[in-house]
């Protein structure tokens, strides 16, 4: 295909990366949001999020005139070609995904669109979410097609440019090959099929990953209890190529914006259909009881009681890579250490500012300072750097929870310090 005349409505880290590599493939695109300060600041290149090459594509698509930003979707969708909608679908009451931000959208623009348009899912839409547009739209001359995203905050760019898989769903199947075409300069698979089968896709998919984690997490709790090492029993099953070897470590529970959300929205839609999905129930709980265990170790690291203990805490942000608090694990961990009454002092080399229930310091070894014990909560490759024997000396206590098994655990226990991972054995 050639260059086609594309809005992205909504410029989150899944909007502005569809929006950058789509002008990066030559289409022409305008991405559009409501906040006129952030659309401001990236019409002159400023990127807020932290996502490696974000910021060189869509400096590079302003300054070859592939891709602008503007306030106001009505004047962006005017003589578009397909309009991608990207604004967020946060977890609304009882789980199920609030789309009221997807509605506003729709309301905003059904009756400038011009024939022919394609509407385009990309944010994670409910299964029935395209049907529920095509009604709110009430017209028949613009197809609805569901193309979800499978991007990694961290990774968004290379995931986007680099992908498994595409995946297309429309009820009308030339709607769905042209959206499939935007992306011929790719090389992956595509997948086109009905709308709500695309829609599925995403959900299964993320909802598999996160029973994937539970099921490594409840693993590494068996390891400790049997002596078993979970670093071999992971890289015994990877090896098996139905199991594969990714997405196996274990750490403090799964986190951010996608996963938590996605898995209690797939329980709601199950149960809308009288379906008890106890399945993903039970992963949802075993992630829960993963952040007790976090605690109920940390606790131990201490001597058993958490009041009055100072917790030096490494790593706040949901995974590394990112400076992303949403439904970051480490959060739920230093909140129950805060709530036992234990004094919390984090560092993460992504996250600043005022925190509840802690104090956030500039410094890896301000953390280390006085401790009790230290906790790392995400897996920062620059952790693995500190001199640990320093720590040593200015902790007060000797423990360092690791739960991402993320350091050497030879070299803690060379510092004098003990090293307690997730289902190894301790050292030191
Ligand atoms: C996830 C999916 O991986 C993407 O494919 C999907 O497109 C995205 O959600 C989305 O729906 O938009 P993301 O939320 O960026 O991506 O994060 P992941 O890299 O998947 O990590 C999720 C959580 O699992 C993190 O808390 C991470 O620390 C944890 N994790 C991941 C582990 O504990 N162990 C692992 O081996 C891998």
């Amino acid at each position: 295909m050639g260059s086609a005349r594309i809005a992205v409505i909504g410029t989150g880290y899944v909007g502005l990366t569809t929006g950058a590599c789509l002008a990066s493939l030559g289409h022409q695109v305008t991405c559009v949001d409501v906040d006129a300060a952030k659309v401001a600041r990236l019409a002159v290149g400023q990127v807020d999020i932290l996502e490696p090459g974000l910021e060189e594509l869509v400096s590079r698509g302003l300054s070859t005139g592939r891709l602008s930003f503007v306030v106001g979707s009505r004047d962006a969708v005017a003589d578009a070609e397909g309009v991608f909608l990207c604004v967020p679908t946060p977890m609304g009451a009882g789980g199920a995904a609030d789309l009221r931000a997807v509605e506003a959208v729709i309301d905003e623009v059904a009756d400038v669109l011009p024939a022919g348009c394609s509407v385009i899912t990309k944010s994670t839409v409910p299964v029935g979410t395209a049907q529920r547009i095509r009604d709110l739209l009430g017209r028949t001359d613009i197809p609805v097609v569901a193309n979800p995203e499978f991007l990694r905050e961290g990774t968004a760019v290379s995931d986007f440019l680099n992908p498994d898989r595409i995946v297309v769903g429309a009820d009308d199947q030339d709607a769905a090959r042209w959206v499939a075409d935007l992306y011929t300069d790719l090389s992956a698979p595509s997948v086109v099929t009905d709308a709500a089968s695309a829609e599925l896709v995403k959900y299964a998919a993320n909802c598999f990953l996160a029973m994937k984690l539970s099921y490594v997490n409840a693993v590494a709790e068996l390891c400790e209890r049997l002596g078993a090492d979970i670093a071999s029993v992971t890289e015994g099953m990877g090896y098996d190529r139905r199991i594969g070897r990714s997405f196996l470590k274990p750490g403090p529970g799964w986190g951010g914006s996608c996963l938590p959300k996605d898995t209690h929205a797939l329980v709601q839609v199950a149960e809308s259909v009288g379906f008890d999905f106890s399945l993903l129930s039970a992963a949802i709980q075993e992630n829960i009881a993963q952040r007790d265990r976090i605690v109920a170790k940390i606790a131990g690291a201490v001597g058993g009681t958490l009041a009055g203990a100072r917790i030096g805490v490494l790593g706040l942000a949901f995974k590394a890579g990112t400076n992303d608090l949403r439904d970051s694990p480490a959060l739920s961990v230093t909140a129950m250490l805060a709530a036992h009454g234990a004094e919390v002092t984090a560092y993460d080399p992504a996250v600043g500012g005022e925190l509840p229930g802690m104090r956030v310091v500039d410094d890896p070894y301000q953390v280390a300072k006085a401790a009790d014990a230290i906790v790392v909560l995400t897996e920062w490759d620059e952790f693995r750097k500190l001199d640990w024997a320093y720590i040593a000396d200015i902790m007060h206590g000797d423990s360092v929870v690791d739960t991402r098994n993320l350091l050497d655990p030879t070299a803690i226990m060379d510092a004098g310090l003990c090293w307690l991972g997730l289902g190894r054995p301790r050292a030191g």
